[in-house]
């Protein structure tokens, strides 16, 4: 078993990241947009677009005080910050994955709106009512305990807060194709079906705004995330290839669903 751990490393992620920077004809010594970097550091399925896409719909606002979970590289709290003026926390298991966040906080300007920490989703370092939005994109495979989540989530949002999120539900039949971009091997990967997301989450004291399956909508985007140039996932995923191929034939075969919602705490 792989394990967590050694799934999101990438070691000498700064060197790699300040490399692959360059190789795309990019100054990192001049302030780099959100836009340019969108192709290396969104990673989920749909890319900045899905983040907007989930911005939308969760009517985000310059105010809110924002918790991105499982931030990664915090593309999407780059693209909140930089496109409202919001405040966003990140938090996310890998210290790698922190380490590149901070790095491109930085390369971008936006580190005096953004903050990095390392942590877990099942036990928030933050205190109660602390945030009005909660942003979780392609993390939720990777948390058995989603009970557990979903009332940590609960606990560090305001009352009328939204929870924002999109991942991976599962479909029919189990998908037996590994590795997938969020687990190398079955061991990580915790998938429920809708409609036990959709019951944990009412369990759990949120109120669904829209919860819709994008699973066909997407497939039928063909190309339309390919990265045009050396910014890329590549630059600090193993495998890149194998596990998008895995992941885009499980959700054609049905044995995935592709979900995303907007849920409130009343
Ligand atoms: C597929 S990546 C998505 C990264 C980011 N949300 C994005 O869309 O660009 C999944 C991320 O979730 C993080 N993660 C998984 N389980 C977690 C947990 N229990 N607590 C915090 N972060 C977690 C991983 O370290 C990884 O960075």
């Amino acid at each position: 078993m792989a394990g967590l751990d050694t799934h999101y490393s990438a070691r000498d992620i700064e060197t790699r990241i300040l490399a692959a920077i360059r190789a795309a004809g990019l100054d990192p010594a001049q302030c780099l947009s959100p836009e340019d970097l969108a192709p290396l550091d969104h990673f989920h399925t749909g890319g900045m677009r899905a983040s907007r896409e989930l911005q939308a719909l969760a009517r985000i606002r310059a105010e809110d005080r924002v918790l991105d979970i499982g931030a990664g590289l915090a593309g999407p709290a780059r693209m909140l910050a930089a496109e409202l003026g919001c405040r966003v926390d990140c938090i996310d298991l890998s210290a790698d994955f922190c380490v590149g966040a901070a790095l491109l906080n930085r390369l971008t300007g936006l580190d005096d709106l953004i903050r990095v920490h390392r942590g877990s989703a099942l036990d928030l370092p933050f205190p109660d009512h602390a945030f009005d939005v909660v942003w979780m994109q392609n993390v939720g495979m990777n948390i058995e305990d989603k009970r557990g989540l979903y009332a940590e989530l609960r606990r560090v949002l305001q009352p009328g807060g939204r929870f924002a999120f999109q991942e991976m539900a599962a479909g029919a039949a189990a998908t037996s194709r590994f590795p997938l971009p969020w687990a190398t091997d079955p061991a990580d990967s915790f998938l429920v079906s809708v409609d036990a997301m959709r019951a944990m989450l009412a369990d759990g004291g949120f109120v669904a705004e829209c919860f819709d399956d994008t699973s066909d909508a997407h497939l039928g985007r063909t190309g339309a995330d390919a990265a045009p140039n050396a910014l890329t996932l590549g630059v600090f995923v193993d495998n890149l290839a194998q596990k998008a191929a895995n992941a885009r034939r499980s959700l054609q075969e049905g044995e995935i669903r592709l979900v995303r919602g907007v849920f409130r705490v009343p």
